[in-house]
């Protein structure tokens, strides 16, 4: 009786999972994207899950060697496509209507909410039209200022362990220095992460941007009704770091409100105009102010609305930029030939003094220097990957994707092709030199994404990149000290041996 019953079940079951995925798979073997083995209602996930973030890149190259530029895979009855294959970057990135993200960033959903990086359609499109001004250069100069103070204190901070003889894991020292940036510049406050990196908020932030997304690659915590009975503990944990994040995010943005309330009741509020010159130069303005000042269509901004977009820059302006950063320290310290070169447009652009401050315009004259944080961001994309998840079919020369599939355009390996970058594994800063570069097709190289839903925080971000290494390299000399990268993908790219360098002061 027992043995019926399952078998009864198991045959009801099979015929389920055949007939939601039928069609799929119909598409992508008459596309002839195939990928790696996959059993009846599990899929690939047995293969995948148990991988960890240790391995999942090493793992997504071998099955790109195997199955060519696109292959697929089934996580029970999820559809993936990875690609590294440009026909797809163009044809995805450069769409306007395929906004929504991959199934996979829904991990990120419970602190982020809809905001910018993952709202899509009216309310993503007036957003992110109305925050551009965020991002006026003549703002960025304010914050340029909160960049280099920040970067002043970690070089402090590095000096005890800055002896030429001691390995350094950058990502710690440097994530620090970036929280206290992105804070400062979003919300206005200042949290002193580098001096206290026990504050409340910081913790809780850290600790879910290290939880959700391991989640995702294991199979007992990956899914939303199985993670609160396979690890209890851990989801109480997220719930109350998330509930103190968003507690301090509030906080903030009530008490920044009734600041600006004052100033309208005292007539010193001055709406916010496109190309004030004046922004840069107050004081105190961060990322929020503009946002309370922004009104979409006749409407100003809620509270709820301006958490969800100030926990999103916070979420994508602290460990992207730490992990640029620190992987460019990485490849300098194994590079004497460009470290030496930066060294010298250094003291050519902003002097000999290590604690002259740095201005918007001198940090764009280090040519050099820029073309080391995009080669660095060709090896190493903070964001290894992009994704996308189909509402219909789409076309893309030979090959269809079926509806109802998440597409993965992993830059990782995108920008590692031969195709497009000679001797891709070297790190040749020169390859970006203007009149030098190499005929880089459109697409074939997007650390920063592209098209319509391309990263509104580029410019901040290569700004606080070379404040922070034009800062660093000024007081030390960087060794190649420490175990070599081991990469590793959560969300974000990272090392599990560490980002590591020594550090020698220059006399
Ligand atoms: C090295 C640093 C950074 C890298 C490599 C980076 C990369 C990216 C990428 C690849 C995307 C597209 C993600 C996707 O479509 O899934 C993105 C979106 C975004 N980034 Fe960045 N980012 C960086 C720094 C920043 C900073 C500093 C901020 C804010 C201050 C920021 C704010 C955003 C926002 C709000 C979006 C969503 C834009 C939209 O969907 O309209 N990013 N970023």
């Amino acid at each position: 009786m027992l043995l019926t019953l399952i078998a009864g079940t198991l045959i009801l079951l099979l015929t389920w999972d055949f007939a939601r995925k039928r069609q799929r798979v119909a598409t992508l073997e008459s596309s002839k994207i195939t990928g790696p083995l996959s059993l009846p209602i599990l899929g690939c996930g047995l293969q995948a899950l148990h991988l960890g973030a240790e391995n999942i890149i090493q793992w997504v190259g071998e099955q790109f060697e195997r199955y060519g530029k696109t292959f697929r895979m089934w996580v029970l009855g999820e559809s993936l496509i990875y690609t590294k294959d440009l026909r797809q970057f163009e044809h995805i990135l450069g769409s306007t209507t395929l906004l929504e993200k991959g199934q996979l960033y829904k991990f990120l959903r419970p602190f982020l909410n809809d905001g910018l990086l993952l709202s899509t359609g009216r309310k993503w499109h007036s957003r992110r039209k109305a925050f551009t001004h965020a991002f006026h250069f003549t703002v960025l100069e304010h914050y340029v200022e909160i960049m280099d103070r920040s970067s002043g204190i970690m070089v402090e901070k590095l000096r005890p362990v800055a002896d030429g003889k001691t390995p350094v894991d950058m990502l710690k020292f440097v994530s620090l220095a970036a929280l206290d940036v992105i804070t400062e510049a979003a919300m206005g406050v200042q949290v002193n992460a580098q001096n206290d990196p026990d504050f409340p908020y910081i913790k809780a932030l850290k600790s879910v941007v290290y939880i959700q997304p391991n989640r995702m690659l294991k199979f007992s915590q990956r899914f939303d009704w199985l993670f609160p009975l396979a690890a209890p503990l851990l989801y109480r944990k997220l719930l109350d770091d998330i509930r103190v994040m968003h507690h301090f995010t509030d906080k903030v943005i009530r008490e920044r409100r009734s600041t600006v309330e004052r100033a309208i009741a005292d007539g010193s509020y001055r709406p916010l105009s496109l190309g004030d010159a004046e922004i840069g130069r107050k004081s105190q303005m961060a990322l929020l102010d503009i946002l309370l000042q922004v009104s979409i269509n006749g409407e100003s901004l809620t509270d709820a609305d301006i958490r969800e977009e100030v926990d999103t820059f916070m979420f994508e302006g602290d460990d992207t930029t730490s992990s640029g950063v620190s992987h460019a320290l990485y490849a300098i310290a194994r590079h004497p030939e460009v470290q030496q070169r930066i060294y010298e447009e250094l003291l050519d652009v902003l002097g000999p003094d290590p604690e002259s401050p740095v201005t918007q315009a001198l940090l764009q004259n280090l040519k050099y220097l820029d073309c080391v944080i995009k080669e660095t961001m060709r090896l190493y994309p903070a964001v290894p990957a992009i994704g996308r998840h189909t509402q219909r079919e789409i076309k893309v020369g030979e090959q269809t994707i079926p509806a109802d599939t998440s597409i993965y355009l992993v830059l990782y390996f995108a920008h590692r092709d031969p195709d497009h970058f000679p001797d891709p594994l070297s790190f040749k800063p020169e390859r970006f030199l203007e009149g030098q570069e190499e005929a880089h097709e459109t697409f074939a190289y997007v650390p920063f994404s592209a098209g319509p839903k391309n990263c509104i925080g580029q410019k901040f971000a290569v700004l606080e990149m070379k404040a922070m290494i034009s800062k660093v390299l000024r007081s030390y000399e960087l060794l190649p000290l420490g175990e070599d990268l081991k990469p590793m993908m959560n969300f974000i790219l990272r090392s599990s041996s560490g980002i590591n360098v020594g550090l020698r002061p220059r006399v």
